[in-house]
């Protein structure tokens, strides 16, 4: 009987080691930054609906502080639905849409936390990717995670990098992100 569960127990304990060693070799294949297997240049274009401004405004305060906490508007959330275009240009044709959120969550400086979903319907591409991450509005570049994906984008992962592209006073800017992914499928 002991011999019988010894048995079982080595060849339980086995075939775990054998499953390990597949997920360690699966999740160890050589990934250089430099050679991303997708690499594109994306511009997002966010306009703040300010009480008159219906027709062109793709985001909305959901929550404003009104600076109870300091003049960085820690505490704000912001929704939006915006153009994603090829070029720097807001009137360019966009190639997909940014769909999601982020709010500013620091009382000493601008910082931004975003969560969204860059949906593409075009003739190039078709599907989704989900970035997420923390934009210190402060530094130049801001990497963001690129989590996931569906469709052309297929459980996908990278780093997207943001950079000023242009700001018009409180009811525009617009970010070019740099979006480089390593695991295509
Ligand atoms: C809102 O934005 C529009 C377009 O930029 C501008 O014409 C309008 O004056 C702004 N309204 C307010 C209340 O700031
Ligand atoms: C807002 O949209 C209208 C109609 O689409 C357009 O004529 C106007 O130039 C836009 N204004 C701004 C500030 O983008
Ligand atoms: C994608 O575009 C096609 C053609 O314009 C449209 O019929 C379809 O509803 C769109 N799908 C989504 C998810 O937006």
């Amino acid at each position: 009987m002991a011999c019988k569960a010894f048995t079982i127990s080595l060849l339980c304990f086995t075939i775990m080691t054998s499953f390990q060693a597949t997920l360690a070799f699966a999740n160890n294949k050589a990934i250089s930054r430099d050679k991303p297997c997708k690499h594109m240049v994306l511009y997002f274009h966010n306009i703040m609906y300010n009480g008159t401004n219906q027709a062109n405004a793709t985001s909305i305060k959901i929550h404003d502080s009104h600076g109870a906490l300091g003049p960085f508007d820690f505490g704000t959330l912001v929704v939006f639905n915006d153009p994603m275009t090829a070029d720097h240009q807001l009137l360019s044709t966009p190639v997909a849409r940014a769909q999601g959120f982020y709010f500013y969550d620091m009382k000493d400086n601008y910082n931004a936390w975003f969560a969204l979903t860059l949906v593409f319907n075009s003739t190039e591409h078709k599907g989704t990717m989900s970035i997420m991450g923390d934009d210190i509005i402060a530094l130049e570049e801001r990497d963001l995670a690129v989590v996931g994906g569906t469709g052309d984008f297929f459980l996908t992962r990278g780093i997207a990098t943001l950079r000023k592209n242009a700001v018009q006073g409180i009811e525009y800017f617009s970010l070019q992100m740099e979006i480089k992914l390593y695991e295509c499928y």
